[in-house]
């Protein structure tokens, strides 16, 4: 039997409703989007701000709805009512802000909230979140009070309560955007490590090129379409496309461009200063 795509978008179309009546009707910011996700995938939705990846987002686990078109989530389509609950265990998703995804006032507490309403015998409750505690990193915070974390571990505490639901793929929005440097690359490391070791479907969703290196592949949005997609070595080859979609280029990129331009011959894969002077090596 074939695979089907655990996500599938085909050709959606979205609108907020308008705030009011003065108001301009207000533009699309889905606009004719199709885009597959195969299980265990890992890809990054890269945009600048307001190009609609949240909203794209948000179509993948059902809380939001297209105007046209259909999601279709592991077969499962979205504009079925009966269908929201399995889909939201199916994908999972990650805020950008920590402090507004916890609800309970122990970390193991929290993990196991999402389960509990659902009516899991405790056995089986506390073998989930133990599990997903361990996944995550976390399993030695398990008597702390949330708020006592710091913004990587709350971040970590979020993805656990999400994993406990055995979710088939993980969707961080922005989730990286409020954590000091060494966290963002913890977070990412983790978003990685779930894909390779338990094969999550990962969506990556972030406005930092850097972020992006690391995924299989790479889909670009502006202005409610995807405008570009690819692997990284294929998207990071444009730079003078991704500067004009108001990407901010890392330092590493536009160095490789620099040397390749100087006539050095630096490989398309070499994404990071340690690969570059490697290259150089050679
Ligand atoms: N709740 C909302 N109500 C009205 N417009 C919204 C809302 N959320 C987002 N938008 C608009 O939809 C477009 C896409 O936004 P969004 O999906 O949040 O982009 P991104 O996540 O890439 O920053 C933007 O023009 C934004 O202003
Ligand atoms: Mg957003």
């Amino acid at each position: 039997m074939q695979q089907i795509p655990l996500i599938d978008l085909q050709s959606i179309r979205f609108a907020y409703p308008v705030q009011s009546k003065e108001s301009a009707p207000s533009a699309l910011a889905l606009n004719d989007v199709s885009l597959q996700a195969r299980q265990g995938e890992y890809i990054a939705l890269l945009g600048h701000n307001g190009s609609g990846k949240s909203t794209l987002a948000r179509h993948c686990n059902a809380l939001l709805i297209p105007a046209s078109g259909r999601v279709l989530i592991a077969g499962l389509d979205s504009a079925e009512q009966g269908n929201w609950r399995t889909i939201r265990e199916t994908v999972g998703m990650i805020f950008q802000n920590p402090d507004n995804q916890i609800i309970a006032t122990v970390v193991e507490d929290d993990v196991a909230w999402a389960l509990t309403v659902r009516g899991i015998s405790a056995q089986e409750i506390r073998e989930r979140v133990a599990w997903a505690m361990q996944a995550v990193g976390i399993a030695h915070l398990r008597g702390m009070p949330p708020g006592k974390l710091s913004g990587g571990q709350k971040q970590r505490l979020a993805i656990a309560g999400v994993l406990a639901l055995r979710p088939q793929c993980i969707i961080a929005d922005e989730a990286t955007a409020q954590l000091d440097p060494l966290a963002r690359q913890e977070i990412v490391a983790l978003l990685h490590l779930l894909n390779k070791d338990f094969g999550l479907t990962i969506i990556q969703v972030t406005h930092l090129l850097e972020e992006a290196a690391l995924a299989q592949r790479i889909v670009v949005m502006e202005r409610g379409k995807i405008v570009m997609e690819g692997t990284p070595p294929q998207v990071f080859a444009d730079l003078a496309r991704l500067r004009a979609l108001k990407l901010a280029i890392p330092e590493p990129l536009m160095l490789a461009a620099g040397l390749r331009k100087a006539g050095f011959r630096i490989s398309p894969d070499a994404l990071t200063v340690e690969a570059i002077a490697q290259e150089l090596l050679l």
